[in-house]
């Protein structure tokens, strides 16, 4: 009965043990979880869009299929995190219709638009770089179909940050434009990347609980710290500035100090109002609509399988 499985769900999380579908859990666990996970599984279908716009523009063939890559990736990832949602109780056409409805969040970062190719190194470098600090200690969430799910986004996600990087780098060794390309797409992109890791954990609503049943297993802040810690010497590598002035390594504390990160901007964007929103979720529902002869006539198909099989 509910006694015993909330002895067993506490014992398990008590032990940093992993939660299966068929376990018992306590509703709030399973809310949070679909609220994240779909949330999560959002942020990679929408993050296909500034990608996939460049691929038909890239540079080179090897750049144009290395780009292809990386979009199927996102949209592999996507469908893991559906289907790690899906066994909590929500179908994936509730959770299609909450994104194309505007009613579900998916990561800020992807309402910002990608206008040069440098754009392509800088979301590589910093956004798959910001998802990788995210998303490691994700493998170990104590849901057991997202910390699995995380294992194999993870590595495939190593293979995207290092793709950005190595864009970036081509261009800071090229001509004075191509310098400056690369260094205007690091100023676009390298304070929402920060903003990617959360509010600050004053300020994180959900934080607490969800480190509380093992599924966040750092705080915001923290992972926002390890990030810059990272790409501090990667930048020097590069020769980029990182644009933050007030950006300095503090010796007694051993951890960086970083200017103030603009809030308002985050919240803007998070209620809709950001650069691209509209145009992110009208591509995806305008995909969703022209996409809906190919799931019916897939439904007749089956059907129409099942009902010969049966005989
Ligand atoms: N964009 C949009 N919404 C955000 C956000 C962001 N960058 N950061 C926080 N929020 C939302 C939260 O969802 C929450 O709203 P909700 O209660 O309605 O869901 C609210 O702001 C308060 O934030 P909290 O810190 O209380 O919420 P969480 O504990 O959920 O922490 C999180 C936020 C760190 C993003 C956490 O949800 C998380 O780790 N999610 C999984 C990882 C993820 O989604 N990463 C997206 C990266 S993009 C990506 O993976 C694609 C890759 O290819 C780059």
């Amino acid at each position: 009965d509910v006694h015993d499985g909330e002895a067993m769900f506490d014992a398990l999380i008590e032990a940093d043990g992993r939660i299966e579908p068929r376990d018992w859990m306590p509703d709030g666990y399973r809310r949070t979880l679909i609220r994240q996970i779909s949330q999560h599984a959002h942020s990679e279908i929408i993050g296909m869009q500034p990608e996939g716009a460049w691929i038909t523009r890239a540079p080179s063939l090897a750049r144009k299929a290395i780009l292809l890559a990386k979009v199927q990736d996102e949209a592999g990832h996507g469908l893991y995190l559906y289907s790690a949602a899906q066994t909590l109780g929500i179908t994936r056409d509730e959770m299609t219709q909450q994104l194309v409805d505007g009613k579900a969040r998916y990561s800020s970062i992807f309402n910002y638009p990608a206008p040069t190719w440098a754009d392509m190194g800088a979301i590589g470098w910093l956004v798959d770089g910001a998802a990788i600090c995210n998303q490691v200690p994700l493998c170990r969430a104590s849901y057991g179909p997202y910390g699995r799910a995380m294992v194999r986004i993870c590595k495939e996600e190593s293979f995207h940050q290092r793709q950005g990087f190595e864009i970036l780098l081509t261009l800071m060794q090229g001509t004075e434009a191509q310098r400056e390309m690369a260094q205007d797409a690091v100023d676009r992109w390298y304070w929402p990347s920060l903003m990617m890791f959360g509010p600050p954990d004053d300020d994180s609503p959900n934080s607490a609980q969800s480190m509380a049943w093992n599924i966040k297993r750092f705080s915001n802040d923290e992972l926002r710290q390890r990030f810059v810690s990272m790409l501090v010497p990667q930048a020097a590598v590069l020769g980029v500035t990182l644009p933050d002035p007030e950006l300095r390594f503090d010796d007694e504390t051993g951890r960086y100090e970083t200017g103030e990160i603009d809030w308002t901007e985050f919240h803007e964007v998070l209620a809709g109002r950001g650069p691209l929103n509209t145009t992110r979720r009208r591509h995806r529902r305008d995909a969703h609509e022209e996409g809906a002869w190919v799931r019916e006539a897939a439904a007749a198909y089956a059907l129409k399988k099942q009902r010969r099989t049966a005989g």
